[in-house]
């Protein structure tokens, strides 16, 4: 056992992974806001979770009502925002779970930290593909709308950056694809990597199939 502490972990994190019948990993849902990641993600882990799977999805409504209560919009804070994640999701995959991120999480560097974080842990950067035009179009919360007109600052894509991925295992185009055909790519996409088996896979495709 490395390490002297006396209260040092003794069990590893495969041993924590072998009573789940899947490998952990960690989903990073990326992209503008009004892409689709929550409802694309939310779709993953309902499908993940009948079939067995030990998951957790972290989104906005989740986080930044609380652990990043303290954190607004400007460069710095979002990067803090994502070390938070990142860090949070290294905990849950340490304990077995597949973990899914939705968060616009803008920048390359901050993303590639996360990556790194995960070390060994399988990471699958989805980027989830909508023009500012097509997002705009959309909003879903009306923010775009606010972000014109000036009474919300900082705004991605408006008055922020977005960095898009170069080189994402994933890239979803939610322009030619609705969400439930995404969702299965994602699937498909675990499946291959062997974080999933095909038996959870095919009893997905039957339920993707119910759904459209
Ligand atoms: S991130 O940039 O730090 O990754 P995060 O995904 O946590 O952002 O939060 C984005 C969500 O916060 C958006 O979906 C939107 O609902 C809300 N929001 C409020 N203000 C802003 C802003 N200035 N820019 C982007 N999103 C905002």
């Amino acid at each position: 056992m490395s390490g002297g502490l006396s209260y040092s972990l003794s069990l590893s994190r495969e041993a924590r992974s072998q009573i789940k019948g899947h490998q952990p990993c960690i989903l990073w849902f990326t992209g503008l806001s009004g892409a689709g990641k929550s409802t694309i993600a939310n779709l993953v882990e309902q499908r993940l979770n009948e079939a067995g799977c030990h998951t957790y999805l972290m989104d906005g409504d989740n986080i930044r009502d609380g652990l990043s209560r303290d954190l607004g919009f400007s460069d710095a804070d979002r990067t803090e925002n994502i070390r938070r994640l990142a860090e949070v999701a290294n905990l849950m995959t340490d304990a077995g779970l597949i973990v899914i991120t939705a968060f616009i999480s803008p920048f390359r560097l901050d993303r590639e930290m996360a990556r790194q974080l995960a070390g060994d842990t399988k990471f699958i950067e989805v980027f989830v593909d909508a023009p500012i035009e097509v997002a705009e179009a959309r909003d879903p919360k009306g923010l775009y709308k606010r972000a014109r007109r000036g009474a919300l600052k900082q705004f991605t894509g408006i008055d922020s950056a977005y960095e898009p991925p170069l080189n994402p295992e994933l890239r979803l185009d939610t322009v030619r694809s609705g969400a439930h055909a995404l969702a299965e790519r994602v699937l498909t996409c675990l499946e291959s990597e062997g974080i999933i088996g095909s038996g959870i896979r095919s009893l997905n495709s039957q339920q993707a199939g119910m759904a459209r």
